[in-house]
């Protein structure tokens, strides 16, 4: 790992930080590890950096330890929350950041009935511009008057750029998407004079990051189209798991208690397996129609496959992902009800251990991501396997860039072609499952988060 230049100071902006409070029992705060897949990269690359990373008190409890000056630090980094007002919050996050700003990079409106641009989304857009002001004005009080290096991550905080640009023109910038870009048609849904401001400011960066070629492309055709010129660069830094430490989660006491409770409720039978956050953009719905669709099929497996879905309750605060967290439930239990069994073996919570512990013993990996940045989890799974599953992969999500020579690609619609990778997953013979799995653990972890950081680094001209 290249160490940042002595005279520049690193300041990260996040909207979620790497820290959650909670309260014990008795009131006093702790602090924990926050959730998300920016968190899971961003850690490991900023412990061997350092710096200063600026986050969303996101709770009660956070803004509670902020009030309280308590601050997590770590060896390595400092991290700062910003207390925002609960109203200017929900409209930044959960309206603007998670509602308009995530449906369009992810192309998922149902245009029929949404967005609805009404005075009230223009009031949570005055929220959202407030917010990044709030950020920016963070970001520069930690700068002071030091040469620094901004490292911006994802859509909720796309209008700071500009806003540090216009204070300190000499600060190194960069803005990096963990999403995909909207293609210019989905970004179009937006007001034009949003989309205007976002692409503006994201141009003034001095590189603008994503996953993979085909974000990249998107954010040229917008900027294209927007007319906007960019200050500086568009690359691509794909990011992978820091294998080291998913190794060593793994060793934990918690994941082997974990793994013997899931090997009771499989009782034997091979374990099709999925994690995700219960995300309209994961498209777990259409990943249980095709199990459906396999135990129609293929009768035979009834009694020797079940369907692991494990689903990290997100965003709860809108109707939509409570709605849609519903309806995988419901949809779970029907074809349970059906089959007579528990075919599908599905847990809501937000169980980490579990979820490794089920990467550990599955027979076959399913991510049919709709839209996605990178998907971590594509390749944490086969990083954690003992037992060579295949993967099956949406060309949709970032991963499939790198790992498709190797996995089972799918389009994400359509549920029998699912269905069918299913099939010949589980039909796979050993040889080729260890052929596949040994070229996909290399692959998944070709690019750890330090590495990632590095190279956004040196793209930044700020190494020695
Ligand atoms: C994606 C986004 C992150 C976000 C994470 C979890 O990975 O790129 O910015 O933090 O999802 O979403 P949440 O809304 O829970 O922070």
């Amino acid at each position: 790992m290249a160490a940042v230049r002595a005279d520049h100071k690193l300041v990260v902006l996040s909207n979620r930080g790497p820290v959650a409070w909670r309260a014990e029992t008795d009131g006093t705060l702790r602090a924990g590890r926050g959730a998300g897949g920016l968190v899971t990269a961003l850690v490991p690359a900023l412990e061997s950096a350092g710096g200063v990373w600026i986050a969303a008190a996101m709770s009660d409890t956070d803004r509670r330890a902020t009030r309280e000056g308590l601050v997590a630090t770590d060896d390595a980094y400092e991290v700062r929350l910003l207390e925002i007002d609960t109203a200017d919050l929900h409209a930044y996050l959960d309206v603007v950041s998670n509602q308009i700003l995530w449906y369009a990079h992810h192309d998922l409106w149902n245009r029929p009935r949404e967005p609805v641009v009404d005075d009230d989304m223009y009031t949570a857009w005055d929220c959202y511009v407030r917010v990044n002001e709030l950020f920016a004005s963070e970001a520069l009080t930690a700068i002071g008057t030091d040469p620094a290096v901004v490292l911006v991550q994802d859509y909720h905080l796309a209008l700071t750029p500009a806003l540090i640009r216009a204070h300190r023109p000499d600060v190194r910038v960069a803005h990096f998407s963990h999403t995909p870009f909207a293609p210019p048609s989905s970004l179009a849904v937006l007001p034009g004079e949003w989309a205007a401001r976002l692409l503006s400011s994201m141009a003034e960066a001095d590189i603008c990051g994503f996953h993979t070629d085909r974000w990249a492309h998107r954010f040229r055709l917008c900027l294209d189209d927007w007319g906007v010129t960019p200050r500086g660069r568009t690359e691509v830094f794909p990011l992978g798991p820091d294998v080291s430490s998913l190794r060593a989660q793994a060793g934990e006491p918690a994941v082997a208690s974990e793994r013997a409770a899931l090997e009771t409720q499989l009782d034997g039978r091979r374990a099709v397996v999925r994690v995700d956050r219960a995300e309209p953009s994961k498209n777990v719905l259409r990943g249980l129609a095709a199990f459906d669709a396999l135990l129609h099929r293929r009768p035979d497996l009834a009694h020797d496959v079940a369907h692991v879905v494990l689903l990290n309750p997100s965003r709860q605060a809108l109707a939509q992902y409570r709605a849609y967290l519903q309806d995988c439930i419901s949809a779970a239990e029907s074809i349970n009800a059906r089959v007579g069994r528990e075919a599908v073996i599905l847990h809501a919570e937000d169980r980490y251990a579990r979820s490794i512990a089920a990467f550990t013993l599955a027979d076959v990996i399913v991510v049919n991501p709709i839209s996605d940045g990178m998907n971590l989890v594509a390749k944490e799974g086969p990083l954690l396997n003992e037992r060579d599953a295949p993967l099956i992969l949406s060309t949709e999500a970032g991963a499939h860039a790198e790992l498709a020579t190797v996995a089972l690609s799918l389009n994400p619609y359509d549920v029998s072609a699912t269905a069918a990778a299913m099939s010949t997953a589980l039909d796979m013979g050993a040889d080729e499952r260890g052929v596949r799995a040994h070229r996909l653990r290399e692959l998944a972890a070709a690019h750890p988060p330090a590495d990632w950081l590095d190279a956004q680094l040196v793209a930044l001209g700020v190494t020695p």
